[in-house]
């Protein structure tokens, strides 16, 4: 039996792979996209999880458009230097067909799980804002739901939206501190590994050679993104993040495992930042927390190959 996943997502080129490498996973069953801001607007966001959708001939897939902001203010705005102006590398698709659903997100997130508890996993690749809203909407989601499965977060690595904090973390820290407060276990795919999955000049010129839809979009939509992090970070090619969470859903022995609890710094330069209680001793804030598997290990190399590998396999 597949594992039914709804992904939360605000697409987003590493989005786009991630979608992408789930929909290509006989594992998985892809009930849902959520849509929430981050790398771009959320309006935007559910723009392209429709035109995604297109693209993967999968139009019987619903898309529930999200939250708009952070739950306690503004968003603070998109990365276009990252993910391009459309975020979609700047290649600026025609709108698509269909419309989102009438639910919202969190109404999504809650139906779902109602219809089908203890049976589903959400895979939260963007700010945690809609997950935290479904808890405030229906806190008995917490005993319907199979597992949290996110990408986010730091909990040894240094941030990369601040030199504390990872960018989906630091756009909604209220909200990812009650994800990692409730009573449901979260599996933390954060910077940790991610930046340990280097996606080489070799692997993405592999794509170009698939000859399918799916990847012949990640071959034009990753020329703007791949030059984002040439110019920020000390290496050809990109790094792996929102498929890093796919990955684990299909095959968890790539990681290896540490399980503390986690506390979000909320304030000043800390904003953002993912705190683990590591030390013997918990103190008090971390207390009655549940405990987080954090991903603390990876081999990026097979994890690289398997997504290449479900890709050619389109
Ligand atoms: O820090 C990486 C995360 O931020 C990914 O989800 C990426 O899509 C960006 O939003
Ligand atoms: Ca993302």
């Amino acid at each position: 039996m597949p594992r039914k996943i709804i992904i939360d997502t605000d697409p987003g080129v590493d989005d786009t792979m991630a979608i992408f490498f789930a929909l290509c996973s006989p594992e998985l069953e892809l009930l849902g996209l959520t849509t929430v801001f981050g790398n771009v607007h959320t309006k935007l966001a559910t723009k392209n999880a429709l035109r995604l959708l297109e693209i993967a001939g999968r139009t019987d897939i619903p898309v529930a458009h999200g939250a708009d902001d952070a739950l306690t203010g503004d968003f603070e705005g998109p990365v276009p230097f990252v993910h391009g102006e459309d975020g979609q590398g700047d290649i600026f698709l025609p709108d698509p067909a269909r419309a989102p659903i009438d639910l919202s997100a969190a109404q999504f997130i809650v139906e779902q799980l109602r219809a089908n508890p203890g049976e589903i996993t959400l895979v939260p690749i963007g700010p945690l804002t809609n997950i935290a809203l479904a808890l405030r909407l229906e806190p008995r989601i917490a005993g319907w739901v199979d597992e949290v499965v996110l990408m986010g977060g730091n909990a040894l690595a240094p941030g990369n939206a601040s030199p504390a904090a990872e960018a989906n973390i630091r756009n909604d820290p209220e909200a990812a501190d009650l994800v990692f407060g409730a009573d449901w276990q979260v599996t933390m795919v954060g910077l940790d590994v991610t930046l340990r999955v280097h996606m080489k000049p070799e692997h993405i010129a592999e794509y170009a050679t698939h000859g399918n839809p799916l990847s012949a979009h990640i071959t034009r939509i990753l020329p703007h993104y791949r030059n984002y992090f040439e110019a920020n970070y000390d290496a050809e090619g990109i790094y792996v993040h929102d498929s890093s969470a796919i990955a684990y859903l299909i095959e968890p022995d790539l990681f290896t495992l540490r399980r503390w609890p986690i506390r979000v710094g909320a304030l000043g330069l800390g904003r953002g930042k993912t705190w683990p209680a590591t030390g013997g001793r918990i103190p008090p804030e971390w207390e009655s927390r549940p405990l987080v598997n954090v991903c603390v290990g990876v081999d990026g190399e097979r994890l690289v190959a398997l997504e290449a590998e479900r890709l050619r396999g389109a």
